[in-house]
């Protein structure tokens, strides 16, 4: 594929996943529901019925956790997060390791509580807490090469996979599309292996493919490696 169609058919793409997303907002119920970023706090830090205080496994400052294989849930996207847990809610997002407890928690928190405990993480410091991947590597992990993930992320694979970057931003993300940078180790190697073997599917489908199963197809187990070394280990971005 020439390299302008194929930057053509990215732009194409994320025009399809933002008009796709506004769609999804323009007639959600929880649209017009004010934020209580206070009753988000609470629930945060001390949970709210069968939904388990959250930062017991998404850390204190939602920085995420890779012993939990937990999150960073800080900045990574208001939407986005609300959208994650309308899927766990709705059962299109099961997990077979600690996030197995997400749909259960998600279906105690009512569609407020979940626009809520979204909006209260929006309002995190953009802080960082890379992993740690020398004591990954000691546990027995083979860790990937930061220098490779960071070509993949800003030039993509050629012919095969466009940037990262297109999509998800440098430090920021468009409307429903996660950040990814400062994410965590762990989570980011099960994300993209879960997407490659199909059992993560409730990415969005644009032209009869979900976006990031399609993408995580073409990685080898060594790229996914050294996406998660870089993107878990970069400076924020931000100029
Ligand atoms: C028992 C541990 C645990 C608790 C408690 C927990 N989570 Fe999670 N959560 C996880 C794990 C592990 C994952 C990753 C699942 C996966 O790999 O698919 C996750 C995933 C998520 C995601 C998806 C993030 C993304 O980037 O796609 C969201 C959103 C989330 N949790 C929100 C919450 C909220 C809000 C609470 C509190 C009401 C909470 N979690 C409580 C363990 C937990
Ligand atoms: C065409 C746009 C596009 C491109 C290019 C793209 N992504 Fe994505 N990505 C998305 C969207 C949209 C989602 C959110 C899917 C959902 O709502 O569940 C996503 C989700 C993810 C997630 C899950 C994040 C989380 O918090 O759970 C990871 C990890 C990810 N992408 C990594 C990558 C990597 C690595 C690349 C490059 C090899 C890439 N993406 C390229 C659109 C894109």
């Amino acid at each position: 594929m020439h390299k302008s169609t194929f930057m053509f058919l990215s732009w194409l793409i994320l025009s399809a996943v933002t008009l796709q997303s506004q769609a999804v907002f323009a007639g959600d119920p929880v649209a017009n529901l004010r934020a209580d970023v206070a009753n988000g706090q609470t629930i945060y830090n001390e949970g709210k019925g069968d939904a388990t205080a959250c930062q017991g496994c998404h850390g204190e400052k939602a920085l995420g956790m890779d012993a939990m294989a937990a999150p960073r849930l800080a900045n990574v996207g208001q939407r986005y997060v609300i959208k994650q847990l309308i899927d766990y809610a709705a059962g299109k997002r099961t997990d077979a390791g600690a996030g197995a407890a997400m749909n259960d928690i998600a279906k105690a928190l009512n569609e407020q509580d979940r626009r809520d405990v979204a909006a209260y993480l929006d309002l995190f410091e953009n802080e960082m807490e890379s992993s740690d991947l020398k004591s990954l590597a000691a546990d027995g992990g083979k860790v990937g090469n930061p220098k490779n993930g960071k070509i993949i992320m800003t030039k993509g694979i050629k012919h095969l996979v466009p940037a990262c970057q297109d999509c998800h931003g440098l430090s920021g993300h468009a409307p429903n599309i996660p950040a990814i940078h400062q994410q965590k180790y762990v989570y980011l190697v099960n994300q993209l292996n879960s997407y490659r073997n199909g059992s993560r599917a409730n990415d969005q489908i644009v032209y009869k493919v979900g976006i990031m199963r399609g993408i995580a197809k073409k990685l080898t187990d060594e790229n996914i490696a050294d996406i998660a070394a870089y993107l878990s280990t970069v400076p924020s971005l931000k100029p």
